[in-house]
């Protein structure tokens, strides 16, 4: 069976400083799946986020230009290459032969919907590589426009028929309110995603210009993601990731589509 794991940008760099990796909790979650890879031998597909490298550029550009001309496309795609690098680097010298594509090259939104060419993901997969993608921008009929990475690893996850698509988020699941304004906040520990789409009410959750959680969670009902345990898991607690990789006990939420 695939796993698809999507490691949040929040979780892999510090979202506030420009540029800024989170090299030891980044090295520690690649352990953790360095660690289950050899162990089983499952097929992984890696998809990170773009945190202080591809937002960080998106951002900055469209304040200054209000769009993303070439130039801002030539720098995020820089940016997310620096930090699929980095992810790369460290992946290979825990032992995964890991590979990165680049969304870019196999990818559109046109009208709004994501098309992407996904043929080299399954002929890599099938020769033993962990490839690695990330939120990227890409080509579209509105000129250029960023694919976040929540919405590739969905895509993934339907298209390569994943039995289980693994968030990795700054928070420990998913919540009946934002944990982060409010201390009561219970954590939902396993549901339907039509049931706690239900429980999350749009404004409490706008974390960040991708949609923060429910828009996370919703994505995977639009795209029409089906048959697939989807785990929602706090990426800073040590052998969290390794707990949910290989069993439902871990910390976070398990949502089924
Ligand atoms: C964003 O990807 C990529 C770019 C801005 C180019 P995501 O939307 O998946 O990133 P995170 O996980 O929220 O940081």
């Amino acid at each position: 069976m695939l796993k698809v794991v999507k490691l949040g940008g929040a979780v892999i760099t510090f979202k506030e400083s420009y540029k800024n990796l989170r090299k030891d909790v980044l090295s520690r979650l690649l352990k953790e799946i360095a660690q289950y890879y050899l162990e089983t031998g499952t097929c992984i597909v890696l998809v990170h986020g773009g945190g202080s490298f591809g937002h960080a550029v998106v951002s900055e550009c469209l304040k200054r230009v209000g769009y993303i001309d070439p130039s801002c496309y030539a720098a995020t795609a820089d940016a997310m290459d620096q930090l699929s690098g980095f992810v790369r680097g460290i992946a290979i010298e825990l032992g995964l032969p890991a590979v990165s594509i680049a969304p870019r090259s196999v990818c559109t939104i046109s009208s709004g919907s994501t098309v992407c060419n996904l043929d080299v993901f399954r002929k890599l997969i099938s020769r033993g590589l962990v490839p690695i993608t990330y939120g990227d921008v890409v080509y579209s009929d509105k000129g250029f426009e960023v694919l976040s990475g929540d919405t590739l690893a969905w895509l993934l996850t339907r298209e390569l028929e994943a039995g289980e698509l693994i968030f990795v988020t700054d928070v420990d699941g998913v919540y009946d309110r934002d944990p982060k304004l409010d201390s009561s906040a219970r954590l939902i520990r396993e549901a339907l995603a039509r049931d706690v789409l239900g429980y999350l009410t749009e404004s409490l959750f706008q974390a960040d210009v991708t949609g923060g959680m429910r828009g996370k969670l919703l994505e995977g009902l639009r795209l029409g993601v089906r048959g697939v345990k989807v785990k929602v898991v706090g990426g800073f607690i040590e052998g969290n990731l390794y707990k949910a990789l290989v069993s439902d006990s871990f910390r976070g939420s398990i949502i089924w589509y």
